[in-house]
């Protein structure tokens, strides 16, 4: 993104401000797309990265299918144009709302996270004289090496079903009149950087579809879910593109057709935060401290995760660097951006940009201390246009007494 581009809408639309890229977007599908090279696939974006209406909009204007996390992402996708038939439904503790609304839409698939949810969505089924297309979520007990907070594939994880269960699981699909088992769903976690533990999960879930195919069970899709990693830090990750031929080469053999459910490697480089200096404080044998506009409420990932962002003035001033903490203005100490980092100098109206924030970012966003949620805008080509304005303080109270 342009420095100049990048002034022009800090100025305009103010601080703080996301800003997207939709060349980046659609550049980093079409290398997922192309390097299925023909396979029988489908790419359903993880809108819980980033479900602003012009993102997913965006996403499926160039062929991608939804994955949601919740009804009110299974809405959305249903609003950005999605069939129903093109979603997958995923989420560790489905209402009883959620699940009647998943179940006489016909979705693609729920993907089904334990022997309860099972019945649940067999009952609802029946009740509506459907039979539900389901997916077991299995749990293959794999470490994904990623952050804890964001590691799912271990059996000490909240997510699906241990693997081992899943052939009597899938039996029990196959009896239900309500259910009609089309895929096995395995997720094993976010900001995964090698290729070894998505491909051992591909590797079992493609183990359990052949074991189910002789005992009579023909599954349709298997759903590896998202996972792969982006690099925050500039050292180097695994490649999408050899991300998908794993995929592919461990699938192969079964004829089935992969479905995979990226985000973040989709947005999370596409996007940056804009934000203001609003204060710069130090003071001998104390730490520095650059006080921004944004903070945990714009972007949790720092505080939730401790996770590192590139920082950079949008316009660099002559002078040494020195160590600061980068720091937002909410009350809570684990407010930070980041901490004993290298610097330029800056003053109190310069605009900061924080990078990598297109996944995770908006779509965390949240208004404690009465904050109301920045704006978002999307650069396309030449163009640039707001894709949500800022909210008012008199919307953000607008539900209340
Ligand atoms: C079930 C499921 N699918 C897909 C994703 C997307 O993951 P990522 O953004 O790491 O590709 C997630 C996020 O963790 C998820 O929980």
């Amino acid at each position: 993104m342009r420095t100049a581009r990048l002034a022009e809408i800090a100025k305009t639309v103010g601080t703080p401000c996301y800003v997207y890229d939709a060349v980046q977007i659609r550049d980093a599908y079409a290398t997922l797309d192309r390097a299925f090279d023909g396979y029988p696939h489908a790419i359903h974006y993880a809108l819980k990265a980033n479900s602003s209406l012009a993102i997913v909009r965006l996403l499926q204007s160039c062929g991608a299918h939804g994955d949601a996390n919740s009804l009110g992402e299974v809405e959305v996708a249903l609003r950005c144009g999605f069939r129903p038939d093109q979603i997958v439904f995923t989420g560790v503790g489905k209402s009883a709302a959620e699940i009647d609304r998943a179940v006489s839409l016909g979705l693609l698939a729920i993907n089904v996270e334990s022997p309860g949810e099972l019945d649940r969505i067999d009952q609802r089924a029946i009740a509506h004289n459907l039979r539900a297309r389901v997916a077991l979520r299995v749990n293959p007990d794999i470490d994904a090496r990623s952050h804890p907070h964001i590691s799912t594939g271990l059996k000490s994880n909240k997510f699906g079903v241990p693997i081992g269960e899943a052939l009597g699981l899938f039996r029990e699909m196959a009896s239900r009149r309500g259910l009609l088992p089309v895929g096995a769903h395995v997720h094993i976690g976010s900001q995964i950087t090698t290729l070894d533990p998505l491909q051992k999960a591909a590797e079992s879930v493609v183990a359990l579809a052949q074991a189910l195919r002789g005992e009579g069970i023909a599954l349709q899709h298997l759903d590896m879910g998202g996972g792969l990693g982006i690099s925050y830090d500039g050292s180097p990750v695994a490649d999408p593109a050899a991300y998908v031929r794993a995929l592919v080469a461990a699938t192969r053999g079964s004829g089935l057709k992969v479905a995979i459910e990226p985000g973040r490697v989709l947005v999370g480089p596409a996007g940056v935060l804009l934000t203001k200096v609003v204060d710069v404080k130090h003071f001998d044998g104390a730490k520095s401290f650059v006080v921004v506009d944004a903070g945990m409420t714009e972007l949790m990932r720092p505080a939730l995760y401790n996770a590192y962002h590139r920082i950079d003035p949008l316009l660099r001033r002559p002078g040494a660097e020195t160590v600061v903490d980068i720091v937002g203005p909410i009350c809570e100490s684990t407010d930070a951006y980041a901490r004993d980092r290298a610097f330029p100098p800056v003053e109190v109206d310069d605009v900061i940009v924080v990078r990598d924030v297109g996944a995770y970012g908006a779509a965390m966003g949240h208004t404690y201390l009465r904050r109301p949620l920045p704006p978002e805008v999307l650069i396309d080509g030449d163009q640039w246009r707001v894709i949500r304005r800022r909210q008012t303080l008199d919307e953000l109270l607008s539900l209340e007494e």
